[in-house]
């Protein structure tokens, strides 16, 4: 039989479809990994809010507070008339900041990898703001080759908030940047959001909260997995895993199997060893001279950095170099 599908489901069944390649691929090389977009279903999503409240989670109220300060004079750097390009928007909270101090942008153009999250972020975005273009890409950033809605020719600001940046590996955030640097184009810039090295009893307690709500958002993975993938995880079976290895300086994070037991995904079999443990996200934190260096490699030039005077976080306007 023919069944056709409407376009939405088509997106959906394409979704699911390479999450489940991404996870039993994942799962049956050694060591263990999946990739962290995948923890942005519509409950992974909602999940991360919580975290950016959570009084341990210093990096949203910091770069918050930083942004506050600095909006007006992105806005006089950026100029006029630009379209407004974010990589990972999420609910799009921060990025209220740069609306309102860029009121005649050309267009607002947020990606993200979470369709549901995405699309009622731009339904309440277009209420708020009704002279504003919004025009939402549902993508894998790292996979966008040219930004495929057309902005008139309006000079690019790229906005790369949330630390997310951090969940790159080093080589992975240098092609990132220069497939950004090559997408804004050569009168592009890029504000982008940068946790730093600190004490790593800090940075200890931003990924183990007392509430649990980060154990949450990763053990979210495994109820995404029992839903769209057929998968039997149990969630009594798995613990959130997450410490700074300063030598790395990042934080890596893991779900760890508590026991020894067999799961079944996707119609495949998978034995896990007590203890054994399946990557999900870094975190990797930057001092200024890795800030200096990743924006050299992806060809762009930093032209202003501002801080919190407990210097935690750093916001970064890079420019294209030519
Ligand atoms: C750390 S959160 C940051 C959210 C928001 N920008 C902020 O600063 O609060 C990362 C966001 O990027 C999205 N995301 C993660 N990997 C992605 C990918 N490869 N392509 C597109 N979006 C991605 C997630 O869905 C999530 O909304």
């Amino acid at each position: 039989m023919n069944v056709s599908l409407r376009a939405p489901d088509r997106a959906e069944a394409g979704d699911r479809a390479e999450f489940r390649d991404a996870v039993l691929a994942g799962l049956a090389r050694s060591p263990r990994a999946i990739a962290p977009k995948f923890l942005y279903d519509a409950r992974g999503s909602e999940l991360f809010d919580a975290i950016c409240e959570l009084p341990e989670y210093y990096l949203t109220r910091t770069e918050t507070g930083i942004l506050t300060g600095c909006a007006a004079e992105l806005a006089r750097l950026a100029g006029p008339g630009c379209a407004l390009v974010e990589f990972g928007s999420g609910s799009s909270v921060k990025t209220r900041l740069l609306l309102d101090a860029m009121p005649d942008l050309a267009a607002y153009v947020p990606i993200d990898i979470s369709r549901q999250h995405l699309d009622a972020t731009a339904g309440r975005l277009r209420r708020d703001y009704p002279l504003l273009r919004v025009e939402p890409v549902c993508a894998d950033y790292m996979a966008l080759e040219a930004l495929p809605v057309d902005v008139n020719g309006a000079p690019r600001l790229g906005f790369f908030p949330g630390s997310t940046i951090g969940n790159l590996e080093p080589e992975e955030a240098t092609s990132f940047l220069r497939r950004a640097r090559t997408l804004l184009g050569d009168r592009g810039a890029l504000v982008l959001g940068v946790d730093l090295k600190k004490d790593p009893q800090r940075l200890h307690d931003a990924y183990n909260d007392s509430a649990g709500v980060t154990a949450a958002f990763t053990l979210n993975l495994l109820r995404r997995m029992n839903r769209e993938l057929g998968a039997t995880f149990d969630l009594a079976g798995f613990a959130h895993d997450a410490w700074y290895d300063p030598v790395e300086g990042r934080i890596e994070i893991y779900f760890r199997s508590l026991w020894p037991q067999t799961v079944t995904v996707a119609g495949r079999t998978f034995t896990f060893a007590e203890g054994e443990r399946v990557h999900t996200e870094y975190s990797y934190k930057y001092d200024d001279a890795g800030i200096a260096a990743l924006a050299r490699s992806a060809g762009f030039t930093i032209d202003r950095t501002w801080t919190d005077p407990a210097r935690l976080f750093a916001v970064v306007y890079l420019e294209a170099a030519l």
